[in-house]
C-alpha cells in the first residue's frame, strides 16, 4: 500500500482531535483510503502541552517552510484557524505542489477566489468540508452529489454555539447570558465568543455556501449580518406564543430576476420546519433545488472528533485520487 505523508498546521483542538480521530479508527481510514496515512511533521509552538496524545517530539516544527519544502509530504492538512497566516500558508502550500485539507471557514471565507485559483494553477485539490456544518457532508452533496440540480435557496444553522444558546433560552427558559455561560462551561463556545454571537462565523460560512451553490463569491464582510446578542427571553416567549422558535438563520435566495439575497440573522422559524427541530449545537443545512424539492442536511456542526471525521474524509478522497 501506498503512502500518505501530512504535514498537519497547528495542533489545536481540532488539530488534536484529528491526530487522535486517525489513530482511534486508522484500520477503517487506511483500508478505505487505500493507503497508510502518516502524519509526519507537525507545526506547533506548544509542544509541552498535555493533550491526552503520544506525540513523538521530533515531528513537531515550528518553522513552516520545513512543510512546504519537504518533498515528501503529500497533503497539507491546515488547522491554525484565523485568516492570516492560515490562508497565505495554504496558498504555499499549493504553489509547492501539495494538495490542501482545511476546516478553516474564516480563512476560506475571506480568500476564496484566491484560494481556489492557486489551487487549480497548481494542479493540486483544496477540500474544505469541514468548514461548514462541521461532520455534516454538505459541501460534497452540493459540489457532487446534488450538483444536477439548479439551487434557489439556502437556509443554514451552522453555528453550533448559538444554536445551543437559543436552545436553552427556548427550553430551559436560560436568560442569554446564562446560556452562554453554559455554552462556554461545555465547551461549545469560545472564550471570546464574538464571531459565533455576533453572527460572524456564520457569515463566513454562507460566503462558502454561496460561492458553491450560486457560484458568486460574496465577501463575509458584505453579508448583512445580525447576532443574536439582543435576543432576550421576551423574545423568545413572543416567539413561542406565534408557534415559531427562534433560530440564526443564514440565509440566501436565487430571485427570479436572477439576484443574489442574502443575510445572516435570528429569525422566526414555525415548529413545524425541520429546521425548528435542530437542537443543542447540532447544525443543518436546508435547501431547495429544482430536481429534489427541498433537502435538509443534519448532523454534529462542531468539535473536535464530528470536524475530524470530515477532514481525515477529504484526506481519504484526495487519497484514493492519488493511486
Ligand atoms: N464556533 C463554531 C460553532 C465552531 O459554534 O459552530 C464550528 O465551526
Amino acid at each position: 500500500m501506498k503512502t500518505i505523508k501530512i504535514g498537519l498546521l497547528g495542533l489545536g483542538n481540532i488539530g488534536t482531535g484529528t491526530y487522535k480521530a486517525l489513530e482511534m479508527n486508522r484500520d477503517e481510514i487506511e483500508g478505505n483510503a487505500g493507503a497508510h496515512i502518516e502524519i509526519v511533521k507537525i507545526l506547533e509552538k506548544d509542544v509541552d502541552r498535555d493533550r491526552g496524545i503520544e506525540v513523538p517530539a521530533e515531528k513537531f516544527t515550528q518553522d513552516p517552510d520545513e512543510i512546504f519544502n519537504d518533498p515528501e509530504i503529500d497533503i497539507v492538512i491546515e488547522l491554525l484557524g484565523g485568516v492570516e497566516p492560515a490562508a497565505t500558508f495554504m496558498e504555499t502550500a499549493m504553489n509547492h505542489g501539495k494538495h490542501v485539507v482545511t476546516a478553516n471557514k474564516a480563512a476560506v471565507a475571506a480568500n476564496y477566489p484566491r484560494l481556489t485559483e492557486a489551487a487549480a494553477k497548481n494542479g493540486i485539490k483544496f477540500n474544505y468540508e469541514a468548514s461548514v456544518g462541521g461532520a455534516i457532508p454538505i459541501l460534497t452533496a452540493l459540489k457532487d452529489t446534488v450538483r444536477a440540480n439548479k439551487y434557489t435557496e439556502v437556509l443554514g444553522i451552522v453555528n453550533g454555539t448559538t444554536n445551543y444558546i437559543l436552545h436553552m433560552m427556548g427550553t430551559q427558559g436560560m436568560s442569554y447570558e446564562e446560556a452562554l455561560k453554559d455554552a462556554q462551561d461545555k465547551g461549545f463556545a469560545e472564550a471570546d465568543p464574538t464571531a459565533d454571537v455576533e453572527g460572524i462565523d456564520a457569515a463566513n460560512k454562507l460566503s462558502i455556501l454561496i460561492a458553491l451553490m450560486f457560484g458568486k463569491y460574496i465577501h463575509p464582510k458584505d453579508i448583512p449580518t445580525t447576532g443574536i446578542t439582543e435576543i432576550t427571553k421576551e423574545k423568545i416567549d413572543e416567539a413561542k406564543s406565534n408557534d415559531c422558535v427562534i433560530k440564526l438563520i443564514a440565509h440566501a435566495t436565487l430571485k427570479e430576476d436572477g439576484e443574489l439575497d442574502y443575510e445572516v440573522r435570528p429569525t422566526y422559524i414555525r415548529t413545524y420546519h425541520p429546521l425548528a427541530g435542530v437542537l443543542e449545537e447540532y447544525n443543518a443545512v436546508y435547501i431547495k433545488a429544482n430536481l429534489v424539492g427541498k433537502m435538509m442536511f443534519y448532523g454534529p456542526g462542531a468539535g473536535p472528533l464530528p470536524t475530524a471525521s470530515a477532514v481525515l474524509g477529504d484526506v481519504m478522497e484526495i487519497a484514493r485520487s492519488m493511486k
